[in-house]
């Protein structure tokens, strides 16, 4: 038998496309091959795109030239190109880049395995682009990349809302739930093999099911994986405001697995840019959802994205939207500077906002959610906090035990981390209490409760 071949991949973009780059690794291990983080020593590699907004795209332009030098440089006889970048662009990519072999569209990762077989056989020049509103199989092997105490779960693919910025329903297709017996099914095997939280994403997690079932299924979904024995927590991200209903509220307050965590991604709070950027909300809506989201479970920490310099956002607009961000007191917020996009509505319209005043809107955005952040953090200071371990920050004896870790506060990734002083030895998932001592920024600092 001959040495098995070896596959690098980079993944970019967000925990939704993360979870299609792990469930080609599963599909590649099923046909024998085996994974390697060095570029130079695989014999094919692989890019899972991303191209929601500028950076991100460069991003991804960056990597597929620096692994198109690693494939010059080293013995890798195949280099594909997969996810949402390698959709918009398909043989683009081939032409403009002369080292790629393959470019695989979203809706066609389970053609990765035969495809890379041709790649290496010496074909050049495969594409593969299932219709993006296709259902899709995803079930089958997948190999978690996150450490394995957490991982995400992908319960729909795909986005029936027509925000006017945004480009993913022309790169992810209609909304497709996952089964939610499969998903149980995901899940438990996830559970098995060492998840203590489940991380659940979609486009729009709220929606789930509405396709499959006539309505609303996160709440149902929610009580089914509460029930898995050996999962701690699960975590929902990506919850249209407008969205949420009373028994969201009611699965989310009673769980008891359930993290009192919601992301909202609410994008801006002028409702003349509301309806520009095709948001079914107003800002008298979405302040009326967190003050019952903030009544019901009083403990709930609520994290959202805006976006600054959307086309035809005044000086006016943009106050409104300061006042907001102090007056909500968000725990977390991410602001994006507007990313027009080619393809998009909102890239035709009119007033333009210059890249300058974008950044400087953005930039006072997050100055004042800094203000916020900051005295939430300092605000934790005794309270006493259940944590799941992330990984030791400490390499020998002398220096003691200190371990990054994560409160129900904590999305991986995107929030701040608790870091832990530990009389004991702890190991990556084990979950503590500990007393939080003291803050900086947005992370936290504390002991172990023995
Ligand atoms: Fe990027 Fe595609 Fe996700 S555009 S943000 S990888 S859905």
């Amino acid at each position: 038998m001959g040495t098995a071949r070896k596959v690098h991949l980079v993944s970019l973009g967000c925990d939704k496309n993360l979870v299609d780059s792990e469930k080609m690794l599963g599909s590649l291990y099923d046909r024998g091959y085996v994974f390697t983080d060095d570029p130079l020593k695989a014999d094919a590699i692989i890019v899972n795109t991303c191209c929601f907004i500028r950076d991100a795209r460069d991003e991804s332009i960056q990597t597929i030239i620096e692994m198109s030098d690693m494939k010059n440089a080293g013995r890798a006889r195949a280099l594909v190109i997969t996810g949402c970048m390698a959709e918009r662009y398909r043989s683009e990519i081939l032409d403009a880049v002369p080292e790629t072999d393959a470019v695989i569209g979203t809706n066609s990762w389970q053609d990765l395995p035969d495809i890379l077989e041709k790649c290496l056989g010496g074909e050049r020049g495969n594409e593969s682009f299932r219709s993006i509103d296709e259902n899709f199989d995803t079930s089958g092997r997948r190999i978690v990349t996150t450490g394995g105490h957490y991982a995400y779960l992908k319960i729909a693919e795909g986005c029936n809302k027509r925000c006017t910025y945004c480009i993913i329903p022309s790169l992810r297709g209609r909304q497709r739930s996952v089964p939610m017996e499969q998903l149980v099914e995901e899940a438990q095997t996830l559970v098995d093999n060492g998840a203590k939280e489940l991380i659940l994403v979609a486009q729009e997690t709220t929606v789930y099911g509405t396709d499959l079932y006539g309505r609303k299924m996160l709440p149902e979904l929610l009580k089914r994986l509460n029930d898995i024995d050996g999962l701690e927590w699960i975590r929902v991200m990506y919850c249209y405001p407008e969205e949420i209903t009373d028994e969201l509220v009611a699965a989310v307050r009673d769980l008891p697995k359930v993290c009192h965590y919601l992301d909202i991604p609410i994008q801006h709070a002028s409702d003349h840019i509301l309806r520009r950027m095709g948001r079914a909300t107003t800002r008298a809506e979405i302040t009326e959802r967190i003050a019952r989201l903030r009544a019901e479970i009083p403990d709930i920490v609520l994290r959202t994205t805006m976006i600054s310099g959307f086309p035809g956002e005044t000086d006016a607009d943009h106050k409104t939207l300061c006042e907001f961000v102090r007056e909500m007191d968000f725990d977390r917020l991410g602001d994006f500077a507007y990313s027009k996009e080619e393809g998009t509505k909102a890239a035709s319209f009119s007033h333009q906002v210059s890249k300058k005043l974008k950044e400087e809107r953005r930039g006072e955005i997050m100055l004042i959610q800094q203000e916020n952040a900051f005295r939430k953090a300092s605000g934790r200071i005794g309270t006493e906090l259940r944590v799941i371990i992330e990984g030791r920050m400490t390499d020998t004896d002398e220096e003691g035990n200190v371990y990054a870790a994560r409160t129900y506060m904590d999305a991986p990734d995107v929030d701040g981390y608790f870091y832990l002083e530990a009389d004991r030895e702890l190991m990556t998932g084990d979950f503590v209490r500990a007393v939080c001592t003291d803050s900086s920024s947005y992370d936290l600092y504390g002991e172990i409760i023995s």
